[in-house]
């Protein structure tokens, strides 16, 4: 088992790469499913979520191919099953992915219910109205979910709520239906728009995607194809965060500034200077930060993944700020380890109320999650004192290499191994 230790108070300075987005690549995974063929995909992130779903695909028949660190080829033609158990899907949330990518393929699919961060309730009930409404009938049994259809027909799906995860499934399961879906109030992040254009590449017929109304009309095969995943909106965002927080200076790169705007937009309110360019920004951190109130909206809002790391900010900043957690029930549990390390803040349901306070400073601290886990190493990197976060199997999930990209910026941070019973290898005694 490992920790992160961080030494606080280093200025990052530099520049950094953003790696490709994980919750485009978590989809597109599944969505090769789609086609008896093969696909290459190029600028895959390199973390456990991508790593665990390449997993899935070849424990069920497919052969996954590494070309190089960032590049993969995916044979679907051997996959010969319709049934994902616990054991793999357990470990991350996007393995519901693989229902409608296994609708689509086979008009049937028995996956067990998935894994991933723990915000209170996540429900699924959105994904399952919409299987319904393309003919399939679908229930919960023994903690599987299992769809089938004799055949799948395109239907009006409305959305009760604006949910990334059903809209992407939905999508999965129409491509291949017969006739026209609309799907309405359909979320709009950027991976909605990746996926929706790797399928057309594939050979479908998406039109609409990253508006609410999204067109799909039926086709009856897809073919393989080679496509690159957009860059990670929220490990931009993070990093973005970071270099203000620490009074810094970073180029980040590799990006795509319009995906990025509410997070500048929030992080210009708190002084922070942001200078947008072609594919990369450039964030300089104010000495002194200015209040703020933060409210997280399905995109173009302000990104829910990105509120445990702003938060860092509104710790320290001058003033008392009001956070708003608009998409998740219990999305503050971050808040207790911030706490420990000195920050004011009550939380009330939703609501977050951040007394700013002068400084932060370290102890030990754990992830909860994975954003909440991002949220800990930018609260370490700007505390007086030295920080250690447990629990950082979490944070592997999301960001590649960020150890190695963080010490490329000027943070003292390293991975210390921990045993079982918390001693240190080769420690001394
Ligand atoms: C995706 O989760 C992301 N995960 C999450 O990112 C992200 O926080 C979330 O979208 C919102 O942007 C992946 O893409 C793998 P939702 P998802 O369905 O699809 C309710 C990260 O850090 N809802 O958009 O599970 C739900 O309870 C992760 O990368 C229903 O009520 O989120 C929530 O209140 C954490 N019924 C809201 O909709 C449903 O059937 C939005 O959820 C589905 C969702």
């Amino acid at each position: 088992m490992e920790k992160l230790v961080i030494h606080g108070g280093n200025r990052l300075t530099g520049e950094v790469e953003i790696s490709g987005a994980k919750n485009a690549a978590v989809a597109i995974i599944p969505a090769t499913l789609l086609a008896q063929d093969v696909c290459r995909i190029e600028n895959i992130p390199n973390i456990s979520d991508v790593i665990c779903m390449e997993r899935i695909l070849t424990s069920m028949g497919a052969v996954v191919r590494y070309i190089n660190k960032h590049t993969i080829e995916i044979d679907t033609k051997p996959v010969n099953s319709y049934i994902v158990p616990h054991e793999m899907t357990k470990k991350l949330r996007a393995s519901y992915y693989l229902i409608g990518a296994l609708l689509g393929r086979y008009n049937r699919a028995k996956v067990s219910l998935p894994g991933g961060c723990d915000f209170g309730v996540r429900p699924i009930d959105l994904h399952i109205k919409g299987f319904e409404l393309l003919g399939a009938t679908a229930a919960v049994e023994n903690g599987m979910i299992h769809a089938y259809a004799e055949h799948l027909t395109g239907s009006a799906v409305y959305m009760d709520k604006v949910s990334v995860g059903a809209t992407i499934n939905v999508m999965l399961a129409a491509v291949k239906a017969r006739g026209l879906t609309i799907i309405e109030n359909a979320a709009k992040e950027p991976h909605i728009v990746d996926l929706a254009n790797f399928l057309n590449a594939m050979g479908a017929d998406i039109r609409g995607a990253g508006t609410d109304v999204i067109k799909i009309h039926g086709v009856s095969t897809l073919h393989g194809c080679t496509y690159s995943i957009i860059p990670d909106q929220i490990e931009a965002g993070t990093y973005m965060v970071a270099a203000a927080a620490t009074h810094g200076d970073v180029l980040i790169k590799n990006v795509i500034p319009k995906h990025l705007e509410s997070i500048s937009a929030k992080l210009i309110e708190c002084g922070a200077t942001v200078t947008e360019y072609d594919d990369s920004v450039r964030v300089q951190g104010p000495r002194v930060f200015r209040r703020c109130n933060l409210k997280t909206m399905p995109h173009p809002g302000f990104p829910t993944d990105m509120q445990p790391q702003m938060s860092v900010i509104l710790t320290v900043a001058n003033g008392t700020s009001l956070v708003s957690e608009g998409v998740w029930d219990n999305r503050f549990r971050y808040v207790a380890q911030l706490t420990r390390m000195g920050a004011n803040i009550q939380v009330d349901g939703k609501i977050a109320v951040f007394q700013g306070v002068p400084e932060l400073t370290g102890t030990t601290v754990r992830a909860d999650d994975l954003r909440a886990g991002a949220a800990m190493i930018i609260a370490g990197l700007i505390a007086r004192g030295t920080t250690e976060i447990e629990s950082i199997i979490f944070i592997d999930r999301g960001y590649e290499d960020y150890v190695e990209k963080l010490r490329d910026l000027g943070a003292d941070i390293y991975r210390k191994e921990i045993r079982e019973d918390g001693t240190q290898p080769n420690a001394a005694g």
